[in-house]
């Protein structure tokens, strides 16, 4: 589901935040990416949803090669993808319903369907008594779960976390913790970048570990 080629990264000259990536990550795969602050997880993120490009390498996504992508055919793939960004990112003049819908609106889907999928996700969250509330309204928590809500809404052939338990406290990090191995079940291959490693250890997966944008690790369970 998503490969990379000897991918490079650097954002300034004489130093990469990425150097020579290699990586296959399979179908409903749920894959940790860990290291320490600075190790480059972020950027890896970055490049798999198209918000930088690398400066060597090719990366795949579903088959399709996202370096090669021009600007029209890029938001066409990142619809079909589910992001978990580490400071949440929700549109704060709209609602939680309507922050979890733009997803599905932009997909063009019926209104009525809409109301159906967008409630059924905040449910999942523990969040649909909060439909009308704007995301400045709810605890740093309850932020991050509509984020959780809204990746999910669109059953992402790939879901892609920075941090998303960082604000969490244990039981609803537990929470988050179920929602993405049933996505990852129901066939969403799941990146989430994280530096909990009794999470890990409570939840054993697939962990790549950066160190100075290279991977040093890469173990299977
Ligand atoms: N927009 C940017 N401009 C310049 N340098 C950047 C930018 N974003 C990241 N970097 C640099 O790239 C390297 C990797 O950063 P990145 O954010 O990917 O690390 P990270 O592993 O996510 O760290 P953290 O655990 O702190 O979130 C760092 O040296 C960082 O300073
Ligand atoms: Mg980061």
């Amino acid at each position: 589901m998503i490969q990379l080629y000897n991918v490079c990264k650097s954002y300034m000259k004489d130093s990469a935040a990425l150097d020579q990536i290699n990586l296959k990550i399979g179908k409903g795969e749920f894959v940790y990416l860990t290291g320490s602050s600075g190790a480059g997880k972020s950027t890896l993120l970055k490049l798999l949803y198209g918000g930088e490009r690398p400066n060597r390498g090719q990366i795949l996504i579903d088959g399709r090669n996202l370096t090669r992508m021009g600007a029209r055919q890029l938001p066409l793939i990142r619809r079909r993808l589910g992001i978990v960004f580490q400071d949440f990112k929700l549109i704060s003049t709209r609602t939680v319903f309507e922050n979890v819908a733009f997803a599905l609106e932009v997909q063009g889907r019926k209104r009525f369907e809409i109301s159906k999928k967008v409630y059924a996700a905040l449910k999942n969250v523990g969040l649909e008594h909060k439909l009308n509330r704007r995301p400045l309204e709810l605890s740093g928590g309850e932020q991050q779960r509509v984020a959780v809500a809204r990746a999910l809404v669109v059953d992402p052939i790939v879901l892609l976390a920075d941090e998303p338990t960082g604000n969490l406290d244990p039981e609803t990090t537990l929470e988050l913790m179920e929602l993405f191995k049933s996505a990852s079940a129901r066939g969403s291959t799941v990146v989430m970048a994280t530096h909990d490693r009794e999470l890990i250890r409570r939840f054993p997966r697939r962990v790549v570990t950066l160190d100075n944008g290279r991977v040093v690790d890469d173990s299977h369970v």
